[in-house]
């Protein structure tokens, strides 16, 4: 509920506003939805609740004045141009992401990148404790704005404060590496819950604080005893998940499963499609993918137009060195196998560098046998439990990496090792081959943990343990 016209008692924090501004050539403004997990979770966990969103909208320069969409209100944060190249697309992008995600690419590091990660935290710790009612909860978001939290304390004690980790956390080896990683923990430990994908990641922050700050630590709480501050702060899992009714109701759309025909019968009518739906990142495991299918094609196992494979891959962070390395690397990959494979009219993988409506994503879904999600890290994939959630016919099949957060949850899919390109191949063999009713019996089950487990369960649960978090604000009594 709001208190005052710009003052709310539930403030979100992320890096990115639920939709981005684009400027046309002829200077034309127009807004799309943000990439990513984490909009699409929290933009459906807002809807309906009142309350502030404070995030970037997406260009350089001066930010558009805050605006109300769906009943929230939307903060923008401005960010300069080195502001962007050097918290978003260097500290952020470049030196957390590859230490976060097993460093699957070396991780950048620069000194003056953590100084402007640090200014531009100050700046979203700020535009919170402005639009934050007394006694608001502030649910800050992701690696981004790891300072937030210990500012957001410091200037508002009557707040209370929690963080979602989006991705993983890294074991304490790894975690390390970074030189500010002091600055980080005591950053995260200005809250009162910390929430994270999986228990192992809560335990590898747990872990970081007590080995690399000496705090005392036990079960999932770590003491913080300074002479201002005396706190425990508990880390503990809470998986997030997506609208499963509201995604269910789009893929049941008569004109959803009409798109989904289309794309079937476009594409030749294939025995078997299989599809594969990220960002364009190295943490997919799009190549060991495009490897393992390749090497099926080369042995005869699969072949177009019988097989056909699609791949759709989201632009995604295009100024930072490794990604654009990856896409050379993918788009070359995906040539030569064309190149070998394909015959007119029947090229052996689809690629499509777009992104696309959420209808036309529920009718890929619909429309295709296997799914393969093969990341070598992922904190989650929502795609995972994207893909169940639209069969609602318990259709099809997905192949999952053992090393997403949603291999933890879905025990029924053709789990597999990317990194095991033999194992891989075996397992989207078996994904295709095994009797229909054997993958319904298994996609039923899968459905069921989905429907169960859904992003607003998740919004509850995370909202419910911070709010009896051990040592918290004293909340005042509203006005
Ligand atoms: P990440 O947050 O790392 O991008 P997730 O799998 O958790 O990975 O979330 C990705 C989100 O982006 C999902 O909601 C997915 O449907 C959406 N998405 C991925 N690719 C596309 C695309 N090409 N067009 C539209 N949405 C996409
Ligand atoms: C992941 C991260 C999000 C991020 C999204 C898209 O989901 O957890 O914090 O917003 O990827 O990445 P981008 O850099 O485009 O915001």
């Amino acid at each position: 509920m709001a208190r005052s016209q710009h003052q709310f008692d539930l403030v979100i924090a992320a890096n990115r506003l639920p939709v981005d501004r684009v400027v046309g050539p002829d200077g034309e403004e127009s807004w799309r939805t943000s990439p990513g997990g984490l909009v699409t979770a929290m933009e459906s966990v807002m809807r309906g609740r009142e309350g502030a969103w404070v995030g970037w909208a997406g260009e350089a320069g001066e930010a558009p004045k805050p605006f109300v969409e769906d009943d929230m209100y939307l903060r923008p944060v401005p960010l300069s141009e080195d502001e962007v190249a050097h918290y978003y697309e260097g500290f952020s992008n470049d030196t957390l992401w590859p230490i976060y995600h097993d460093v699957i690419v070396p991780a950048t590091f620069h000194r003056y990148w953590f100084t402007a990660y640090e200014a531009v935290n100050r700046r979203f710790a700020e535009a919170v404790c402005e639009v934050a009612a007394k006694g608001a909860t502030v649910w800050v978001h992701d690696y981004q704005l790891q300072l937030v939290p210990a500012m957001v304390r410091e200037m508002r004690p009557d707040v209370r404060i929690g963080w979602f980790d989006h991705i993983p956390f890294p074991p304490v080896e790894l975690f390390a590496q970074l030189p500010w990683r002091r600055a980080v923990l005591e950053g995260l430990l200005g809250a009162d819950y910390l929430g994270f994908q999986r228990v192992a990641d809560a335990q590898n922050f747990v872990r970081a604080c007590r080995q690399l700050l000496g705090l005392p630590t036990k079960g999932d709480t770590v003491s913080v005893s300074r002479a201002d501050d005396s706190r425990r702060v508990r880390a503990s899992a809470v998986p997030i998940s997506i609208d499963y009714v509201g995604l269910e109701e789009i893929a049941k759309r008569p004109e959803t499963q009409q798109r989904a025909q289309e794309i079937r019968e476009s594409l030749g009518n294939p025995r078997t499609l299989l599809l594969g739906v990220d960002r364009l990142d190295y943490t997919k495991g799009i190549g060991h993918r495009i490897k393992a299918y390749g090497e099926l094609l080369e042995e005869g196992k699969v072949s177009p137009p019988d097989e056909v494979f699609v791949q759709v891959a989201t632009p995604s962070r295009e100024r930072v060195a490794a990604y654009r390395e990856l896409r050379q690397e993918i788009e070359g990959e995906v040539g030569r196998l064309n190149g070998e494979h394909s015959r007119i009219g029947a090229p052996a993988v689809h690629y499509l560098h777009h992104s696309y409506p959420r209808q036309e994503m529920a009718a890929l879904f619909l429309a295709a046998d296997v799914v393969l999600v093969t990341p070598l890290r992922d904190g989650m994939n929502l795609v995972a439990k994207e893909y169940v959630t639209c069969r609602y016919d318990e259709g099809g099949a997905l192949v999952l990496s053992e090393f997403t957060g949603a291999f933890h949850e879905l025990h029924q899919a053709f789990v597999c090792n990317p990194h095991d390109i033999e194992g891989l191949k075996q397992t989207i063999m078996r994904a295709i081959e095994t009797p229909d009713k054997e993958k319904r019996r298994l996609m039923r089950a899968m459905r069921r943990r989905v429907a169960d487990h859904d992003v607003q369960r998740w919004a509850s649960r995370f909202l419910e343990a911070l709010e009896v978090a051990p040592e918290r604000p004293q909340r005042t009594t509203k006005e």
